[in-house]
């Protein structure tokens, strides 16, 4: 349901050309849980940004739901990321002087007013990510795991095809982070959301059905859970 091929990506500043994403050839199944981890600047939240229609790439092909991402115009790029993804960020992103509730509302209101049965939707949300009764909160007043059940009912909202994650743990501890990584995997096999999480932490990585080892803007490795020593593999890399 993800096709991506020799996708490519450079950014040029003044004189200087980087290039970060050298050809990356990646295939995704619907209802998949992915995660990807790699040193740092090795292109990870690139490739996540061009998944998910933030920007895009120099060259190659993105296919998400039958539909070629890369060649699309702003206009249509912007419907399609409303429509199919939705984005968690490791330092949640919430609007501080928002409440919970309006945070997880914002991305409706591309579509209109909040109807009755919208608010409905959004308070069962809220209560489905532990957060029942926190709704008239203000986002800057609760915890960062708190926020980040925020942000998880925010992406979730529009009901995406697929949920994009950076880092999503990476400022909790590992109590939080758990109850975190728990969450996306009960959404991700309730709703058959397809789920692509950038880590660097091997417990993140261990409730994916894949990891996806990035290395210099190419995939090096990719290894599935239920291979036997693929723990062990994982840490070799990272070290
Ligand atoms: N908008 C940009 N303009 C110029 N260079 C960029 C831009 N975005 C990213 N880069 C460069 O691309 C490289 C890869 O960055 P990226 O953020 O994708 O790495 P990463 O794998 O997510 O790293 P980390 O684990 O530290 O988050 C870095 O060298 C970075 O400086
Ligand atoms: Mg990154």
């Amino acid at each position: 349901m993800i096709k991506v091929s020799d996708l490519k990506k450079e950014f040029i500043q003044g004189q200087e050309r980087t290039e970060v994403l050298k050809g990356v050839d990646l295939t995704i199944e619907e209802g998949e849980f992915v995660a990807i981890m790699g040193p740092s600047g090795s292109g990870k939240s690139t490739l996540l940004q061009l998944l998910g229609g933030l920007d895009v790439p120099t060259a190659g092909n993105i296919v998400i739901n039958q539909q070629q991402l890369a060649q699309m115009k702003e206009k249509e790029r912007t419907i399609f990321r409303r429509k199919y993804i939705g984005f968690i960020f490791q330092n949640y992103q919430l609007l501080p002087t928002l409440t919970v509730e309006e945070n997880v509302a914002f991305p409706l209101h591309a579509d209109g007013s909040l109807t009755k049965e919208k608010n409905q939707m959004i308070l069962e949300l809220l209560d489905s990510v532990g957060l029942k009764g926190l709704g008239r909160k203000r986002a800057n007043l609760l915890s960062g795991g708190q926020q980040q059940r925020v942000a998880i009912a925010r992406a979730l909202v529009n009901n995406p095809a697929v949920l994009l994650a950076d880092e999503p743990t990476g400022n909790l501890d590992r109590n939080k982070a758990e109850e975190i990584l728990v969450l996306m995997s009960k959404f991700n096999r309730e709703n058959k959301q397809t789920t692509i999480m950038v880590t660097h932490d091997m417990f993140a990585a261990g409730f994916a059905d894949r990891i996806i080892l990035f290395k210099d803007g190419v995939i090096d490795q990719v290894i599935a859970r239920k291979d036997n020593d693929y723990a062990q593999y994982v840490a070799n890399f990272m070290a």
